[in-house]
């Protein structure tokens, strides 16, 4: 059987028509066999067939429509031959087409809050004048060139194989005149000439959704531009689990997910390229910070472990390869550097954010916490710093909600209901759909309204008085149950109305159950209260883009004024930088890292009965008392 896909790519900024037959066997599913061939499609859940984002459009012949399809598909959906590509089996010649994602059209922040560091760098260039080579003395030009080192007052290096294969011709074309580029003992590169004056790395932060690069100036210490690129791993599950389960499965599919995100680290570094000129093989130097899973798919060493118990990753502290091992598109010898993790699921882009806010050093009692599908908490007093991950799920992705969808045009990011209800679209286009912050404000206004309750309950229209008649007349009750219409179909971009479901409710309380359960796990630990917190630091970009007060209100941060809570934007890249100019705040990141305390929720007695207590929304005075 012939499966032939075809979708739509991106080249240097212009969409094109792509096209790939593929021969099927057996009862593989079109998700499966696109994925064996490297073809992406949305595949939220993993491959779970519970998402629902999968969806394909098939010509030819396939199985019976499943019924989970029947329920995450509109009739209309079926009716167009849309199928849910976990679901699909061919069963006989067929063509799939994929439609552009969502994926493409991202939000994202590459916006970090700046800390400064000494710029001295652990990579160094030198100028040499090297020994003509003379009948008298045969000492090869590897030789000569180390000794000319070494009388400069240089340590002894080693050559890589591949700087060697060109130094003879090197040495020549520059009359022995060269920029030797050295990093500890290594020799990174030999250039002709004076090439002392720059002197450019990479500062990555590996996203589980995202992928955020930076290009520094390594004399200045300044960034000279950001680029940004999903992950190209999402074709295999949203979340960290998906892909630890996906690369669990043998070292083919470990491998195509470290390619997966190599080739969207190459993608950035082609952007980069593209926005300041400086090209790849001038870069010699990497660090990269991510979560402990990416780091570890990144390097492509299997994380199997990190997700059964006791959670133990194949390493902790900080790792050092070269990009060539990785394939990292920039000089093959440049050392990468993969920043120290505390534990299986508080990884080393936690550790960037400390560096990045001094965290250790601030006075009082701070707390960071990044939401995202795990939500990574820090409560730091007066230098002691205890750590949790508190395991979220996609909600605040839009994952997972009826009418959810990640933070890209189209999405509903901001609510507020008066009269009626009014909403803010990203890309001011007719929406689509709602993403996190967007879902966090609107329950945060239902809240406000009565239409929820502390329980997280719709409200029946009958057991609510004095509500102006537009509201009332989007509360109702469908076969799935009580929901509240959002944006009626007229005025969406699909015709489709956009409806908060009672389940999407019970998403939302389990997400933010879980994170601030977390919070009041570290804060009983530390015996700090919650009008004792001094500073709230929201980090990643889902910190960025929520309201503050409708955070607080859905009860998803602790009871503190507004006044203390601050957004600290992509903070972990912002670590990665600080650690790529200066030597110290790399020694810092793997003290840090080492210090910290790490608490592992599902051992703690009492993380049941405060996940039960964070679940619930706050009773609407003690809400009043802390947002005046
Ligand atoms: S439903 Fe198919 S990947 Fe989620």
């Amino acid at each position: 059987m012939q499966v032939t896909f075809i979708w739509q790519e991106q080249v240097e900024g212009r969409w094109s028509q792509r096209q790939k037959q593929v021969t099927a066997s057996g009862d593989a599913t079109v998700l499966r066999l696109a994925r064996e061939y490297d073809i992406k499609i949305n595949a939220t859940c993993g491959g779970r067939g519970r998402c629902g984002r999968c969806k394909v459009v098939v010509q030819g012949p396939l199985n019976e429509v499943s019924q989970m399809e029947r329920q995450l598909l509109t009739k209309e959906e079926l009716a167009k031959g849309i199928r849910l590509a976990c679901y699909a089996r061919p069963q006989g010649d067929i063509w799939v087409t994929i439609p552009t994602g969502e994926t493409e059209l991202l939000q994202i922040l590459t916006e970090g809050s700046d800390q400064e560091a000494a710029v001295e760098p652990d990579i160094v260039k030198e100028f040499v004048a090297v020994p003509e080579p003379v009948l008298e003395a045969p000492d090869g030009d590897r030789e000569r060139l180390l000794e000319a080192l070494a009388g400069a007052g240089g340590r002894i290096c080693q050559i890589p194989l591949g700087v060697m294969t060109r130094l003879p011709e090197i040495l020549r074309q520059s009359n022995h005149r060269v920029t030797v580029t050295r990093w500890r003992e290594h020799i990174v590169a030999v250039d002709s000439g004076d090439t002392t004056g720059e002197l450019f790395g990479l500062a990555f932060d590996i996203g589980t959704t995202t992928v955020v690069g930076g290009l520094i100036d390594l004399h200045q210490g300044k960034e000279l531009d950001v680029a940004a690129r999903l992950n190209g791993q999402a074709a295999y599950g949203a979340d960290v689990i998906s892909r630890v389960e996906y690369a669990s499965n043998g070292i083919t599919h470990l491998k195509r997910l470290q390619r997966a995100v190599m080739d969207t680290l190459n993608g950035v570094i082609s952007d980069l390229h593209e926005k300041t000129g400086v090209s790849p093989e001038r870069i010699s130097r990497v660090v990269v910070v991510g979560n402990t899973c990416m780091q570890h798919l990144a390097l492509g060493v299997s994380p199997t472990y990190i997700a059964r118990s006791p959670y133990t990753p194949a390493f902790s502290r900080q790792f050092d390869a070269t990009a060539g091992q990785l394939g990292l598109a920039v000089n093959p010898e440049a050392p990468v550097t993969f920043l120290p993790n505390v534990a299986g699921f508080v990884g080393a882009d936690t550790v960037g954010v400390v560096v990045a806010t001094g965290l250790a050093d601030r006075n009082g009692r701070v707390l960071m916490v990044d939401i995202g599908t795990n939500g990574e908490i820090v409560l730091s007093q007066g230098g002691r710093m205890v750590s949790c991950s508190a395991a979220a799920g996609p909600a605040f992705e839009g994952a997972q909600i009826s009418c959810g969808m990640r933070a890209g045009e189209g999405a509903v990011e901001f609510v507020e209901i008066g009269e009626d209800v009014e909403v803010r679209v990203i890309g001011q286009t007719l929406p689509r759909g709602i993403c996190g912050s967007g879902l966090i404000d609107l329950v945060a206004e239902l809240l406000k309204v009565g239409i929820i309750d502390e329980t997280g309950r719709l409200q029946d229209a009958s057991e609510l008085h004095g509500l102006p008649p537009k509201l009332v007349e989007r509360i109702r009750t469908s076969e799935n149950g009580a929901e509240f219409v959002v944006v009626w179909g007229k005025d969406t971009a699909d015709g489709k109305e956009i409806v908060l479901t009672q389940r999407d409710i019970r998403e939302l309380q389990l997400a933010k159950g879980a994170i601030r359960a977390g919070t009041m796990i570290l804060q009983r630990i530390l015996g700090i209260r919650d009008e004792d917190i001094d500073e709230l630091l929201l980090a990643g970009a889902f910190g960025n883009y929520i309201r503050k007060e409708s955070a607080m209100r859905i009860g998803l941060l602790p009871k503190v004024p507004l006044e203390r809570v601050r957004s600290v934007g992509n903070a972990a890249r912002v670590g990665a930088r600080l650690c790529l100019i200066s030597q110290a705040k790399l020694q810092e990141a793997s003290r840090l890292a080492k210090s910290m305390g790490y608490v592992e929720l599902s051992g703690r007695p009492d993380f049941q009965e405060a996940f039960m207590e964070a679940m619930l929304f706050p009773q609407s005075e003690e809400y009043l008392e802390f947002a005046r």
